[in-house]
């Protein structure tokens, strides 16, 4: 078990290169599984989440090679339909093999994700989605046996939420099943658009995404691609932030600003100078205002990025108000604040910030990604030293946090236990 000691009170200052997105790499990765031969992926980033996607692939029977900053992924030959529990509890994307191991094996054996630090996470819509293109799904000991001995059939299927995992299950079952899917409700998140990207390209005929309904007409048979994974979107808003929060000058290179429109719109409210230019942007942190914030699916504010946002809030001159309505449970990283200094007040999905002039350095816990990240922040603005703990949970979903803010002036250090 590792730890981060962050000595706050630096203004970050320089330039940052994100890395590839993990949300759009593990979607990506599930969808060679429905094809023979080798695909490749280039920017995937060097997370524990992709690891572990990759011991699910290879249990399943795939080749993987890791060459610089790419994954070559060959399912031709797969011998075994499950992913079992101690890859799935390590990480819930791995429900993502459900639909193409369906689609081509017609059969999987997929451990129950069970809930996480934010919520009970059921997977309710995408069992619902995969029963009505005519799997046989039983809950047995904690795992989802599903069959599909004559192959998936299309079907017009309704979330009841705009669920981005299961949007991307039902797409990637519904690309190689016989007739139209046509999923109404779906995620419009980019992440989406890119897994629907990368299909295309596999031989996949799928329209409306970026819209929440999406059309899908199964092919017979995909063929393999490659594909370069977009920077993370959650990453450069997490540095954003490390920028705002401590008052200093960041610039982000390679990342598509159109992903982040209602981050920057809210920074600016905060008071923050932002600017824009081709694949770039450079923030300029000033003390924060208050600001209203309430997640959404996208392209509402991330909920992602709200322990981010509260960290920032923290220290802003006035109260703020920040709604989470994705996730039940995703204020792990309250409690921590407030043992940092921060006047937080939870109210149901809503907290009450009230800004104080300074945080505290201390020992703290993360204890998921986004909230972890979210210490880290805190941590980085606090007076004195910093001390998390359990930072496996951001290694998860950060590569080389540590490395991306040291370049950036941080005084941030892994300690391992
Ligand atoms: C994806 O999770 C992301 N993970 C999450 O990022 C992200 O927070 C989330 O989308 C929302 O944007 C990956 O892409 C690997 P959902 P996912 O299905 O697909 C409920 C991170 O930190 N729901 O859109 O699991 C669910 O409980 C992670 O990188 C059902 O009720 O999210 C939640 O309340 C955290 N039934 C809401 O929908 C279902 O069948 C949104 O979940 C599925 C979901």
């Amino acid at each position: 078990m590792g730890k981060f000691i962050i000595e706050g009170g630096v203004p970050l200052k320089g330039k940052v290169r994100i890395s590839g997105a993990k949300n759009s790499a593990l979607p990506l990765m599930a969808a060679c599984l429905l094809t023979e031969g080798r695909c490749q992926l280039k920017n995937v980033p060097q997370l524990v989440d992709i690891i572990t996607m990759k011991k699910v692939l290879e249990g399943l029977g795939s080749v993987i090679e890791r060459e610089n900053e790419g994954l070559k992924i060959d399912c031709t030959s797969l011998s075994n339909y499950e992913a079992p529990y101690e890859l799935v509890r390590m990480m819930r994307a791995s429900i993502l093999v459900l639909g193409p191991l369906l689609a081509r094996l017609g059969r999987a054996r997929v451990s129950l994700p069970g809930g996480c630090a934010i919520g009970r996470r059921p997977v309710d819509l995408h069992l619902k989605g995969l029963v009505q293109m005519g799997a046989k799904i039983e809950v047995r000991e904690g795992y989802i046996e599903a069959y599909a001995k004559r192959g998936l059939k299309g079907d017009n299927i309704y979330l009841d939420l705009p669920s981005v995992g299961a949007t991307e299950n039902i797409m990637l079952a519904a690309s190689v099943a016989r007739g139209v899917t046509v999923i109404e409700g779906a995620s419009r998140a980019p992440e989406i658009i890119e897994l629907a990207t990368f299909l295309r390209k596999m031989g996949a005929k799928i329209e409306g995404v970026g819209t929440d309904s999406i059309r899908v007409e199964g092919v017979r048979e995909l063929h393999p691609a490659s594909y370069s994974i977009i920077p993370d979107r959650i990453e450069a808003g997490t540095l954003l932030i490390a920028g705002a929060i401590t008052g200093g000058e960041v610039v982000l290179k390679e990342i598509l600003p159109h992903h982040l429109g209602i981050v920057l719109a809210k920074l600016r409210e905060m008071g923050m100078e932002i600017e824009v230019k081709d694949n770039q942007i450079r923030i300029l942190g000033n003390h924060p205002r208050p600001v209203k914030i309430k997640t959404l699916p996208y392209p509402g504010f991330p909920t992602d990025l709200q322990p981010q946002m509260t960290s920032l809030a923290c220290l802003a001159q006035g109260t703020s108000i920040i709604t989470e309505t994705v996730f039940e449970d995703r204020f792990a990283h309250i409690a921590e604040l407030q043992r940092m200094g921060a006047q937080i007040e939870r109210k149901g999905q809503m907290v009450i910030v009230k800004g104080v002039p300074f945080l505290e350095g201390t020992i703290v816990k993360a204890s998921d990604i986004r909230g972890g990240a979210a210490l880290v922040l805190a941590g980085l603005a606090a007076r004195g030293v910093t001390q998390i703990c359990d930072i496996h949970h951001i290694d998860r979903g950060y590569e080389r946090l540590e490395e991306k803010l040291s370049r950036l002036g941080a005084r941030i250090k892994r300690v391992e236990e």
